[in-house]
């Protein structure tokens, strides 16, 4: 098998991954009222258990329900507490080998006013409308994640992504953006001390070198101001600010990395590469490579974005057909020392169990992503999300939301 080094088991932390395959954080919208999973969350997860990845990240849990960015999303506050228990139970014995990691959030200027409030620590244009949050206000989120970092721990789950990408609350206090005078803003010791104060406490509260700590980034946001911008009024890329984060996390006890770019709500091809023009690929491998030439051997670095390579039927260019591949970059990357690990995304909801065929050689039983992003469209209406190609009830279901509401107008989260 020319892809076998995607099967090498890799120690996170003090545990062990079984491959180098990982299901990246794909909220779903299909919570119940106070945030907790249903038979449809259990359903997508066991699917993604059975598919044997290495690692799989539990969708953005919310920190807490004053600040949502989707109606039914997961939440992790202390009434989740037992319910997450048993869903974390449950999926060990579906598969106990996979680690399962839950991606924390707090959604910030990202929160519908719809249903929510919305927080900003700098008014964004298309953004406005939200409260200025005070150094008290950001305490008690801070409080509130380090509750959710303990009850993930009780839950069992084997570790947490404390998020720090695509535009949501821990974006906007890093990015440059973020000019104004106060604790968490303008100078970068001042916008990394969120993170930073952040990890301290969570390692402190769970005190167990067993569990593993680590950041989605957002390596460059692609707009002025954005994460890895050079500055609050320019786009120009400069990686200094997100490469010192990473190595101040790693300081304080993170263990992976998950590379990711771009603010879906901005600046969406670029966290997810569209089909079309999947050339933004190849930035995605050049900051993995960034991050893995900045951290330690033994710190994991996985990247995002592999879903559009598919099975070589792309429209990259100036490639042989057998060098275009998901399973080709993906072990290319990892022997050329770019990467450790890569991400699926959208292709988990297309097929939960890619990893699991590939290693039993079933290709014809794959169900490649198209990289049609009606997947998206779902949750940008506040839809429940599932895959509109090949799961015959989102199918209908999409048919149907188009029916009632029409087309939709912008493709952004
Ligand atoms: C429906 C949907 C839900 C997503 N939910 C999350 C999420 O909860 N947390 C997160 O960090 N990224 C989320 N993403 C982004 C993906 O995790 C991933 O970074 C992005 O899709 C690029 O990877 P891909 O090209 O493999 O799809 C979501 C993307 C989609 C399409
Ligand atoms: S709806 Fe389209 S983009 Fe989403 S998972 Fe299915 S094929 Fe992929």
């Amino acid at each position: 098998m020319e892809y076998s080094n995607l099967f090498e088991p890799i120690k996170i932390g003090n545990k062990k991954a079984p491959n180098r395959f990982v299901i990246n954080a794909m909220e779903c919208n299909d919570a119940d009222e106070e945030g907790n999973p249903t038979q449809k969350v259990y359903n997508r997860y066991r699917k993604l258990l059975e598919g044997g990845s290495g690692v799989v990240v539990v969708e953005a849990l919310n920190i807490n329900d004053r600040n949502l960015a989707r109606k039914s999303q997961l939440s992790i506050m202390p009434r989740n507490a037992e319910p997450l228990k048993e869903f974390v139970t449950e999926m060990k014995k579906v598969n106990p080998d996979t680690i399962l990691l839950f991606q924390l959030t707090s959604a910030g200027e990202l929160a519908n006013p719809e249903f929510s409030e919305r927080y900003t620590v700098k008014p964004l244009p298309g953004f406005e409308g939200g409260k200025l949050l005070s150094e008290e206000d950001v305490m008690r989120i801070m409080d509130e994640f380090v509750t959710a970092a303990r009850i993930a721990y009780e839950a069992g789950a084997d570790g947490v992504d404390l998020k720090l990408c695509h535009g949501y609350l821990g974006s906007q206090i890093l990015r440059p953006y973020n000019d104004r005078k106060w604790k968490y803003g303008g100078k970068w010791e001042n916008r990394r001390k969120f993170a930073f104060d952040l990890i301290e406490r969570v390692r402190d509260e769970v005190d167990d070198p067993d569990f593993i700590l680590g950041s989605k980034i957002s390596m460059w946001e692609g707009f002025p101001g954005g994460q890895g911008s050079a500055g609050p009024d320019t786009a120009v890329m400069d990686l200094s600010e997100p490469l010192d984060l990473i190595k101040g996390l790693e300081e304080r006890g993170a263990s992976f990395i998950m590379q990711s770019a771009g603010s879906p709500s901005i600046t969406l091809a670029l966290t997810q590469p569209d089909r079309k023009i999947p050339d933004d690929v190849y930035l995605h491998f050049t900051y993995q490579k960034r991050i893995k030439d900045t951290v330690k051997p033994e710190t994991v670095v996985i990247g995002s974005a592999y879903s559009v390579l598919r099975n070589g039927k792309n429209n990259l260019q100036a490639l042989d057909e057998d060098c275009k591949s998901l399973t080709y970059w993906g072990s290319k990357n990892i022997k050329d020392d770019i990467v450790d690990m890569i991400a699926i995304g959208r292709q988990s909801l297309a097929d939960p169990k890619l990893p699991v065929k590939l290693k039993e050689e079933r290709f014809d039983e794959i169900n490649w992503c198209t990289c049609c992003d009606n997947c998206l469209e779902f949750l940008i209406r506040q839809k429940k999300v599932g895959c509109a190609t090949y799961v015959k009830e989102y199918t209908q279901s999409l048919k149907q939301i188009r029916k009632e509401e029409g087309t939709l107008k912008e493709k952004r989260t």
